[in-house]
């Protein structure tokens, strides 16, 4: 108890406005007698001693009567669910937190929301995904540092084992094998050999049916995990890939990509890596993948631009850099940055990183209304004539403004000078 109480007053593991809201949960709780935990995530990493910053409230009794108790006392807004009895308190401008109410759930139909009723802390920890994140810390009043694990998830944290509470788990919510991968490869754990043959046939057909957006959610996860590819490599070990779509596939190609990408020291995207993975996938594929994953339409349209460049890269080094600046120009900057940093090819590489570094920035001195003052009558001859003089800039036929002026001087006289 003295050691919880002692790591989260820790202010190099929790800031201290995180640590004094915890505090003022705990008085309100306390005062309304209900008793009320730290869950989840925030347990597990506590113990681990790693830096905290987002926690989950869960409390026995009624979450709404604390939610409004907090705004009563400490300002903020409050919206309410009455039929899971939780709430969430709007703080700040950008800080919320949700209150919950324990429940137990029962699962109707696999791979479907379940069914909730209130309960105690103690069976909420039962309807959870692994041991390590079935722990509860309470915080009412003198219980503050008690540390509730009923299904012995200390022990297992301490020896690295990810392990379901019940043989149903995967099927009751097949997310769930993605998270153990992420939490396997995020703290260099091993899944326990049960848990493992959990991976089963079921379970897995149940992942093919699965929403789209809980799909894709995981796997943004995952692109936001310093061992990302760690575990894209796992999930597919552990045929958790397939199931999904027939087309997402990982290999030594794929890997070798990953690698290549990631030790540039640019900040990555979750963009970038969903690029970075399927560029060698043909825009057909791509969009049945896109629909499968329900992709927004920024990430399908930068994986499509990457996977057209990808198509390309034998035939980037015979273009003048107009033609390739023109070409790459119509692509998201995210994608050409995605291939240009995870291709081994030297020379389609090295106008690609051209492209980002020097020619998409180059501007040319003339206006459109230079061209006006010049007499030009405004019409499509404008644009024509812009991307000329840009396109002399590109290809190292000007190199001054004096020079630009020149040109200009030479396509007006004859104004049927563009190329
Ligand atoms: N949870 C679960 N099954 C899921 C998703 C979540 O049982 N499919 C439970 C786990 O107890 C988890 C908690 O809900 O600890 C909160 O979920 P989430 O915020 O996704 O995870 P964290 O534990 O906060 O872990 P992470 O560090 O990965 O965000």
């Amino acid at each position: 108890m003295d050691n919880l109480r002692r790591l989260i007053s820790d202010p190099d593991l929790l800031p201290l406005p995180k640590h004094d809201l915890i505090r003022r949960i705990a008085d309100q709780s306390a005062a309304l007698g209900m008793p009320c935990c730290l869950v989840g995530g925030f347990v597990r990493d506590v113990l681990l001693k790693q830096p905290l910053n987002d926690f989950d409230i869960v409390m026995e009794g009624d979450a709404i009567k604390l939610g409004k108790a907090l705004v009563k006392e400490f300002g903020g807004r409050l919206t309410t669910h009455s039929k899971f009895k939780t709430a969430t308190w709007f703080i700040g401008d950008n800080e919320f937190l949700d209150l919950i109410t324990a429940r137990s759930e029962t699962y109707t139909q696999a791979g479907a929301l379940p069914t909730v009723k209130p309960s105690t802390v103690e069976d909420d920890l039962r309807r959870r995904d692994f041991t390590i994140n079935a722990m509860a810390m309470r915080i009412d009043g003198d219980h503050f540092g008690e540390l509730l694990d009923p299904l012995n998830g200390q022990k297992d944290l301490q020896a690295g084992i990810i392990r379901v509470l019940h043989p149903r788990s995967f099927v009751d919510d097949p997310t769930r094998m993605l998270r153990a991968v992420r939490y396997e490869k995020r703290y260099g754990f091993q899944i326990e050999a049960g848990t493992l043959r959990q991976f089963n046939d079921e379970a897995r057909l149940v992942l093919s049916q699965l929403s789209g957006e809980r799909l894709r959610h995981e796997f943004d996860l995952m692109f936001d995990e310093e061992n990302a590819l760690s575990m894209l490599a796992r999930a597919s070990e552990l045929g958790l890939l397939q199931p999904i779509h027939s087309v997402l596939a990982w290999d030594e190609k794929i890997k070798a990509r990953f690698l290549l990408f990631l030790e540039n020291r640019l900040p990555v995207t979750q963009l970038h890596l969903w690029a970075v993975w399927l560029m060698s996938l043909s825009s057909a594929e791509i969009k049945s993948l896109g629909k499968r994953l329900d992709f927004t339409a920024e990430t399908l349209k930068c994986a499509l631009a990457a996977s057209s460049i990808f198509q390309s890269l034998n035939a980037i080094p015979d273009m003048r850099p107009s033609q390739c600046t023109e070409w790459l120009d119509e692509m998201p900057v995210d994608a050409v940055f995605a291939v240009s940093k995870s291709i081994p090819q030297e020379k389609p590489r090295k106008m690609l990183d051209t492209y980002l570094a020097k020619w998409m920035h180059i501007k040319v001195h003339t206006a459109g209304d230079d061209l006006k003052k010049r007499g030009l009558p405004p019409g499509p001859k404008y644009k024509e004539i812009l991307r000329r003089l840009r396109a002399a800039w590109l290809d190292g036929e000007v190199e001054s403004v004096e020079q630009e002026e020149r040109l200009l001087d030479i396509l007006l006289e004859n104004k049927g000078a563009t190329r």
